[in-house]
């Protein structure tokens, strides 16, 4: 892909992400049948709606592209229309709502919830369990590309290069708990009644607006030191996670597929805030050690079926030291990836 050296603003940041690499293309031009999005107005649900829509307007393909949310915000909703997607809007925790949804070929499920689990554990429980039981059942024919996180394993030593497919799920924390149950729900459906599935373990997508990136290059913006403690962690740009998204559609098995999908280095907290404070000419501070075990995920399985993810992380880190610095908006919604007790 040819990639620029910064990006200018939010159009031609959306762009970037939303852009379908040739290998997004040529799925469509194979996928037979309509593909529904579900849960699809937060943060990533923007960039793979567009990105599936012009994938399949550049493949010519007739297929219908639903994208399904409660889209509390409405101008969400407008710009996925705007991108040729169909919107319906459906809280998949109503029962009588979830029957009347289009029916789909495809499956991308990205519905769930993490922050707030404090507070609310039940809505957490809710959301990642309730709404995975009804979105299987009406889509049991699908084949459904189902996001899951790598917060689902428990942390490993900084230098084993990360869990692997077939770890224990045994994290820590309640929201961690509530995705491994998300995960079971969906293998539960798949082999019940044969749906194909993939479960897509991801860590950490990054862009200019939200993302680890953002949380150290803030931070480093207003003068504060850096805690090293959880000193490690994987990141992909949130473009190619989409692309792998849409490309695992062909992957759907039963029993399911789960694959982590994330970076193929492990990132060092040190050296990326350090590249970040060059880029933006400022000095960084640090304080505490890295700890020996990190939450992180070992993306062979994925290289190996989907090759490397295109983008350079170096280059994600200098798109994201540019905007900081400028000034760029952000989510203003931190990741919380320090976090080490699983309260998020
Ligand atoms: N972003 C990351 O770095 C990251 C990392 C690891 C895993 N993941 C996983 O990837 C998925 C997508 O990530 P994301 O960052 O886009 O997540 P997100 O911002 O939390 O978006 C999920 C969306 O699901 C929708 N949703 C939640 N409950 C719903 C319900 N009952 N009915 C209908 N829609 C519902 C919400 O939109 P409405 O309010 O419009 O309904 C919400 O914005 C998530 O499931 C997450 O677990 C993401």
């Amino acid at each position: 892909m040819d990639l620029p050296d910064r990006l200018a603003d939010e159009t031609a940041l959306e762009e970037l992400l939303s852009r379908p690499a040739p290998a997004v293309v040529d799925v469509f031009r194979r996928l037979r049948g309509d593909l529904a999005v579900l849960g699809s107005a937060g943060k990533m649900g923007t960039s793979l709606v567009t990105m599936a829509c012009r994938a399949r307007d550049a493949a010519g393909s007739p297929a219908k592209v639903f994208s399904v949310s409660r889209f509390g915000d409405v101008s969400v909703r407008r710009r996925h229309e705007a991108a040729g997607a169909e919107t319906v809007a459906c809280d998949l925790l109503a029962e009588d709502a979830v029957d009347r949804l289009p029916p789909a070929a495809h499956v991308v499920y990205m519905a769930g919830l993490k922050f707030g689990t404090s507070e609310r554990p039940d809505l957490t429980w809710a959301a990642n369990t309730v709404a995975p039981i009804q979105a299987s059942r009406a889509y049991r024919d699908a084949a459904i590309v189902a996001f899951s996180t790598g917060c689902v394993y428990d942390f490993v030593p900084v230098g084993s290069g990360g869990s692997v497919e077939t770890d224990a799920l045994e994290p820590r924390g309640e929201y961690a708990n509530a995705a491994v149950a998300r995960e079971r729900l969906f293998e539960y459906a798949s082999r019940e009644r044969g749906t194909p599935v993939v479960l897509l373990r991801l860590n950490y997508a990054l862009e200019p607006r939200y993302g680890v990136l953002v949380d150290l290059a803030q931070r480093i913006a207003a003068g504060q030191p850096i805690d090293l403690s959880t000193g490690h962690f994987n990141g992909i740009w949130q473009g190619d996670a989409n692309a792998a998204a849409l490309r695992l559609l062909e992957q759907a098995a039963s029993p399911p597929l789960a694959i982590n999908v994330t970076g193929t280095q492990t990132l060092a907290v040190r050296d990326v805030a350090t590249r970040l404070a060059e880029r933006m000419n400022t000095s960084v501070a640090f304080t505490g050690e890295p700890a020996p075990a990190a939450l992180l995920a070992n993306a062979a399985q994925a290289t190996a079926l989907l090759g490397a993810p295109d983008t350079p992380i170096e280059r994600v880190i200098d798109w994201v030291a540019d905007w900081i610095a400028r000034g760029g908006r952000t989510l203003g919604k931190p990741t919380h990836f320090e976090v080490r007790d699983g309260r998020y």
